[in-house]
């Protein structure tokens, strides 16, 4: 049986997109749900699309305690299992958190603990990556605790900076790798859950890798599998 999964979205939704285009019938995962802080998220289009279950809960000038009770009851509603975060902008209220130990993925555009925390989201991420002067960044996937950023490292990619990217050049380039990334994140997790253990760490790749540009998209796609598959 699969595990029954939220997805939380405050944006576009292409990580949502990523995750059900790779959902396979009785697969470690199926994303039952998607919860948006926002009627304009273009992440409900992508679920009402896809035919799946989508939720509204708004967060502006509601009390901590409100949006808490209403997210924990939607939650059991669809009785979830796990949740992944996916470009969601709001805190998870804490009540959620311990509701789902270890059951809560994040993922960050930029290798975290660096480039991470409050107002560190879209582009001004991959600004402070340019201006820092790094040669890699990269997503990074994480639990989720009650502080942005912080929980631990669940997997994470490299990916170089170029001598002349400019932000949305670097977004793209790490977007892609997210795509990849991700779903197989979720599997990983979600096997795991479904067979009531906890993850194996997650194989990261090599230095050679790391230092490298020279990957087309697919052959990164198999190179972050076999990843997984040493996990
Ligand atoms: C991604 O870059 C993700 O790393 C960050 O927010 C962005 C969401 O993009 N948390 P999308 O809405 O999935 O396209």
């Amino acid at each position: 049986m699969s595990v029954r999964a939220a997805v939380f979205a405050s944006g576009g939704g292409s990580n949502l997109q990523s995750l059900l285009d790779h959902e396979v019938p009785d697969g470690p995962y199926r994303v039952e749900l998607i919860i948006s802080d926002r009627e304009d998220a273009g992440a409900l289009e992508r679920g009402r699309g896809a035919g799946r279950e989508v939720v509204v809960i708004s967060v502006m000038g509601r009390s901590k305690e409100e949006v808490e009770a209403e997210t924990l009851e939607t939650l059991s509603a669809h009785a979830i299992e796990a949740i992944f975060l996916a470009g969601y902008l709001r805190l998870i209220p804490g009540g959620v958190v311990r509701s789902f130990p270890r059951r809560i993925l994040n993922i960050h555009p930029a290798l975290l603990p660096s480039f991470g925390g409050k107002g560190m989201w879209g582009h001004h991420v991959h600004e402070a990556v340019l201006n820092s002067g790094a040669k890699m960044s990269g997503p990074t996937i994480h639990y989720v605790d009650e502080e942005y950023d912080r929980g631990t490292i669940f997997a994470q990619w490299p990916v170089p900076v170029l001598p002349d990217d400019e932000p949305d050049d670097l977004a793209a380039r790490v977007l892609r790798v997210e795509h990849v990334l991700y779903p197989l994140a979720a599997d990983h997790l979600c096997r795991a859950l479904g067979a009531g253990e906890e993850p194996a760490p997650f194989a990261a790749p090599g230095g050679a890798f790391a230092t490298s540009g020279e990957f087309s998209a697919a052959e990164t796609a198999d190179l972050i599998r076999r990843a997984f598959e040493r996990s």
